[in-house]
């Protein structure tokens, strides 16, 4: 496979696991295209055009240096000058993933994040509730990212003749429906404890408990009943706005499944009742990323984990 390829079958990847549908994907896509042509010349020049074709613009190709047949890759969940460093001692690796965002990925990350408003939708938040809450977090997120030095990685891979790609949502998504898929039939008088031993069935977290990541609740006791368990919080960018639990506690979500949590938010989600479990920051990640990789290693993709991948293949285990 070649670099143009393996991002393809990530986006699509993406696409296929998205909660809003593939048609609610094309949708999207038209309605940008149709403002694109809107544009003045001035505009147009400064837009970014894969944005047309790419609902993920966290996932992006980021260097290419030497477009060849892949058959070795180094694979992390943060990749820096250190692991570019690292894919230099190794020797022949023909590619780097980096699932967390870098260069323009890490710039567009806000971009992503409309993604919640639809989910918490279908979670029976009102949509003007959503994206009125949102709006706001979205803004932050795209100023904390401004400040950030976003070309170092790419820079560095660009300096040692590195192929380097990032593919965050894109995976993400994955690990989201994966997620829901194991608990959304659950019954709803099911206890936290229960929820957090079905997590840890998981070999992504069962392997996080042995290192001290393992899934945790954060707000609320093992003994108190789940109600309805939502997936808002796996996929779209980063974490949403902490005002929204108490419209998350009356659209009836009695249960969040997160990967992360800030203090803000857990506060919030206490004095809406709303509990809180958080399946495992590193670990989440690498259970979608690893759903993705699955794929490459059906192609015989060589694949190297580094930088808190917890590398785990299902191609065995059918
Ligand atoms: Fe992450």
């Amino acid at each position: 496979m070649r670099i143009q390829e393996i991002y393809n079958l990530a986006i699509n990847k993406g696409i296929e696991a998205d909660f809003r549908g593939r048609e609610g994907i094309e949708r999207l896509l038209e309605r940008k295209k149709e403002k694109y042509e809107r544009f003045s010349e001035t505009e147009k020049e400064e837009f970014d055009l894969e944005a047309l074709e790419n609902p993920y613009l966290d996932s992006r190709i980021l260097n290419i240096s030497q477009d060849k047949e892949i058959k070795r890759v180094l694979v992390g969940i943060d990749i820096e000058p250190a692991e570019i460093l690292l894919a230099k001692e190794i020797e022949d690796i023909d590619l780097i993933i980096s699932h967390h965002p870098l260069g323009k990925g890490l710039a567009n990350l806000h971009e992503v994040m409309e993604l919640q408003c639809d989910v918490l939708n279908q979670y029976g938040v009102p949509i003007n509730i959503a994206e009125g809450l949102m709006k706001e977090r979205i803004e932050e997120v795209a100023r904390g990212m401004n400040a950030r030095n976003h070309q170092r990685t790419v820079d560095a891979a660009k300096i040692l003749g590195f192929n380097l790609i990032c593919l965050h949502t894109a995976c993400d998504n994955l690990a989201a429906k994966f997620l829901k898929d194991k608990v959304e039939k659950k019954d709803s008088l099911m206890r936290l404890e229960d929820l957090l031993n079905l997590l840890k069935e998981i070999p992504e977290y069962k392997e996080a408990i042995k290192f001290g990541a393992g899934p945790k609740i954060f707000v609320g006791d093992p003994e108190r009943r789940c109600g309805k368990i939502a997936v808002t919080e796996i996929t779209g960018g980063t974490e949403g706005s902490p005002k929204l639990y108490e419209k998350m506690a009356q659209a009836g979500i009695g249960t969040i499944i997160g990967m992360h949590m800030q203090e803000e938010s857990k506060k919030e989600a206490e004095s809406a009742n709303i509990n809180v479990v958080i399946a495992g920051h590193m670990s989440s990640d690498s259970l979608g990323v690893n759903l993705f990789l699955d794929e490459l290693e059906k192609k015989g993709i060589e694949i190297i984990p580094c930088s808190g991948l917890i590398r785990i293949s299902r191609l065995d285990r059918k």
